[in-house]
């Protein structure tokens, strides 16, 4: 029998239900329970550090997400168990519409409209072309891909960025440090969806900005510890930066005390752009679950050197 081990999962019983559709002999456990330690596999987010180093028969480590950033700067998580990430498509479908959205709400005036709504007001202005907008993706893989092709049939000019050269239909893909200055150059939209491993790590920075177009537009939906939160505070009152809008954050949730709750130009969203979902996540769980107990490789398995 699998012993599946959770960490303080409010969701425990939705995630044994869920899973009882795709896996026969199992039984779940609360991993800091006295039955935690038998657990063959974790199926865990953030667990505290050093958790994972007490599990005498752990033989997989499945996300309940897409980010490994936790699992990283625990040093002591063992290293030689496959790791595996969450990529569920109704999440990447979830991130892209978000992306959308944000997107439309500021190249629409939707902030505009707003204002004027609140003060009773008929103020029409020009709407913004689609076509020769440059739309730039930083991070195209499972998730970013489909957000760059879904903004090329919306009409937009579609730039990726990624650490290898790949081919994306209709999207210009530039590769690895020496590919980022050609990315940048003349972007309206910039949209980072990127894992957070140390060459992230404050990449959305006055560097970064001063390379797009003035008054350019930011989202992050990768990993707050990408962007330099006063550096964009900076561009958006030199006018280089429009605005942005915010899944992610340095801490979260989000000090009430920080600046960006009140700024006119900045919109927050509490890390939900795109949840885990035990209905449709628990298939590919599972699907980890029983290669790892086969011996055999799981999908989606993170490389520990590249970080994601
Ligand atoms: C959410 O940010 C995730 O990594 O799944």
């Amino acid at each position: 029998m699998t012993v599946i081990g959770f960490y303080g999962s409010t969701k425990l019983e939705g995630w044994r239900k869920k899973l009882s559709q795709y896996l026969d002999d199992f039984t779940v456990v609360d991993l800091v329970s006295n039955e935690g330690e038998q657990a063959d596999i974790a199926l865990v987010w953030a667990p505290p550090a050093g958790q994972l180093a007490k599990m005498p028969n752990l033989r997989g480590i499945i996300m309940q997400g897409q980010g490994v950033d936790y699992m990283m700067a625990d040093k002591t998580v063992p290293r030689d168990v496959p790791l595996v990430r969450l990529v569920d498509p109704d999440m990447s479908n979830a991130l892209s519409h978000w992306a959308i959205l944000a997107v439309l709400d500021f190249w629409r005036d939707a902030p505009h409209y707003r204002t004027c709504q609140a003060a009773s007001n008929w103020h029409p202005i020009l709407q913004r072309p689609t076509s020769k907008i440059k739309v730039g993706v930083m991070g195209v893989g499972a998730i970013g891909g489909l957000i760059a092709a879904r903004f090329t049939a919306l009409g937009f000019d579609v730039r990726g960025w990624a650490r290898k050269p790949r081919h994306i239909d209709g999207v210009e893909v530039f590769a690895g440090r020496g590919g980022l200055a050609p990315f940048l150059e003349g972007l309206e939209i910039l949209i980072s969806v990127l894992p957070l491993t140390p060459e992230t790590r404050g990449i959305m920075n006055t560097n970064m900005f001063n390379q797009l177009n003035k008054g350019a537009y930011i989202i992050n939906g990768g990993r707050g510890q990408q962007l330099v939160e006063k550096d964009l505070l900076n561009a958006i009152k030199r006018g280089q930066i429009a605005g942005a809008a915010l899944d992610v954050f340095s801490t979260e949730p989000l000090p009430a005390s920080h600046p960006f709750w009140s700024h006119p130009s900045i919109t927050i969203w509490p890390h939900v752009a795109a949840q885990t979902n035990p209905d449709t996540a628990a298939r590919q769980v599972a699907a980890a679950i029983t290669a790892i107990m086969a011996g055999q490789e799981p999908d989606n398995r993170v490389d520990w050197r590249r970080g994601y």
